[in-house]
């Protein structure tokens, strides 16, 4: 039984404002205590325009959320009530998804089972539990990063580890390495960090970022253990009808939709990518649509879909893409994360859980992509301590799960359809 509810503002890895809510019930997850929170709330940087509304004070500009916590301090009242706008604009997502979440948490307490646990029970899925292949941004562009680089973000998938615990240690030692070679090129100084701890020298074509990949992968011994994902996040780079590969330079590089169309398959050609990311913005569906006509990796649509059933549906009707990236605050509820996780899997998609850019140390993403057996998240790079909370709680499933004889496996290469298991 909820026996208080709690909300307050505190600060997300940007240092902006963000909510946490913490649950109360009579019952805990460790005896004789009785507290269980369960904390939101995660911020994006390249927010698609369709996703649900956070709600932000006027009076401390666009990073206030006093209104969003005072809406919680009625949570007793509001908490079934339905927010009755389409984008949760008038109790703000933020608000919602942190009470969504703590009671999630609570509700897991109360049953004295794992939230990992609980949510598989509310998704109706069973059987063997799939360690996901964490997918780690090691080299930050866009708006994520103060470098030159259009594209948003470069990701390592150690898809030939055999343990989720393995394959942490490959994607932190490549990350190493590509530190080494990233200081050998451009100088210990373009080693900093941008949004997601992965790296951001001083580069400004794809191509610069994958051969830096490929030095560091090979240098580790990894080449073919470890592949790579791209997410370009593209509507930042739109302009009228063409995208601005110079975004952030002196001079803009225009390119049609389908000189970028053949960009990516020539890199897809020439480096092992295994999937790719809001390719084309938010509404340029005949872009998406026809490159997924011949399209054999996997096709992510983040700002595309916001994980929202209702763009879900349109964009299978259109045959826009193959997967869903799952942000619990695109939508704003748990509830809503699962059916939209289900809607996409009744498609023969993948779902692709996710992070945001500006993130809390809440780990609860770690035991959504267990509860969904999604097969792969990403949560940045193996650095940071908002990245790495959601890695390492992976990591004492795995150990939990192994322990207690569960039957469970390591997505590796079956990421995408990881039920064949
Ligand atoms: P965001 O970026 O959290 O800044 O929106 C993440 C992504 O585009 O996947
Ligand atoms: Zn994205």
């Amino acid at each position: 039984m909820i026996t208080a509810a709690k909300a307050a503002q505190r600060l997300d890895s940007r240092g902006n404002p963000t909510v946490q809510v913490d649950v109360e019930t009579s019952k805990g997850i460790c005896p004789g205590k009785s507290a269980v929170s369960g904390r939101s709330f995660r911020q994006g940087a390249s927010t698609g325009k369709h996703e649900a509304v956070e709600l932000r004070d006027s009076i401390t500009g666009v990073y206030g959320v006093e209104t969003a916590v005072s809406n919680l301090k009625d949570i007793d009242r509001c908490m079934r009530e339905i927010d009755g706008t389409p984008n949760k604009s008038r109790l703000g997502a933020n608000a919602i998804l942190g009470v969504s979440m703590a009671c999630a948490r609570a509700g897991a307490a109360e049953a004295g089972i794992p939230l990992y646990e609980f949510i598989r029970k509310e998704a109706g899925i069973s059987g063997t539990y799939v360690l996901p292949v964490p997918f780690m941004n090691v080299l930050n562009g866009g708006v994520h990063s103060g470098n030159m680089m259009a594209f948003q973000e470069f990701m390592i998938a150690p898809v030939g580890a055999t343990s989720f615990a393995e394959a942490m240690r490959m994607g932190a030692e490549v990350y190493h390495r590509l530190k080494q070679v990233v200081a050998e090129k451009y100088g210990p100084a373009a080693t900093g960090i941008g949004d997601e701890g992965g790296f951001a020298p001083p580069i400004s074509m794809p191509e610069q970022a994958f051969d830096l990949l490929e030095t560091a992968v090979a240098q580790c011994g990894y080449t073919n253990k470890v592949k790579y994902a791209i997410d370009p996040a593209s509507s930042e780079f739109i302009g009228e009808k063409e995208y601005n590969l110079g975004l952030k330079q002196d001079k803009p590089n225009l390119v049609s939709p389908a000189e970028l169309s053949d960009l990516y398959r020539r890199l897809i050609g020439q480096y092992p990518i295994v999937l790719l990311e809001d390719p084309f913005a938010e509404d340029d569906w005949d872009s998406w649509c026809e490159f997924n006509k011949t399209c054999q990796i996997e096709l992510v649509g983040d700002d595309l879909l916001v994980t929202n059933v209702a763009r879900v549906k349109e964009a299978h009707e259109k045959k826009a893409c193959n997967a869903m990236l799952l942000k619990v605050n695109q939508i704003g509820t748990v509830t809503e994360a699962i059916e939209a996780a289900n809607l996409a899997f009744s498609f023969g998609w993948s779902v692709f859980v996710s992070h945001r850019s500006g993130e809390t140390t809440d780990d609860f993403i770690a035991d959504l992509t267990i509860g969904l057996g999604t097969g792969h998240l990403k949560s940045g790079a193996p650095c940071r301590g908002e990245r790495v909370a959601k890695y390492n709680r992976l990591m004492d499933i795995e150990a939990e799960l192994r322990a207690a004889g569960k039957p469970c496996v390591y997505a590796g290469n079956e990421f995408r359809f990881p039920s064949s298991y």
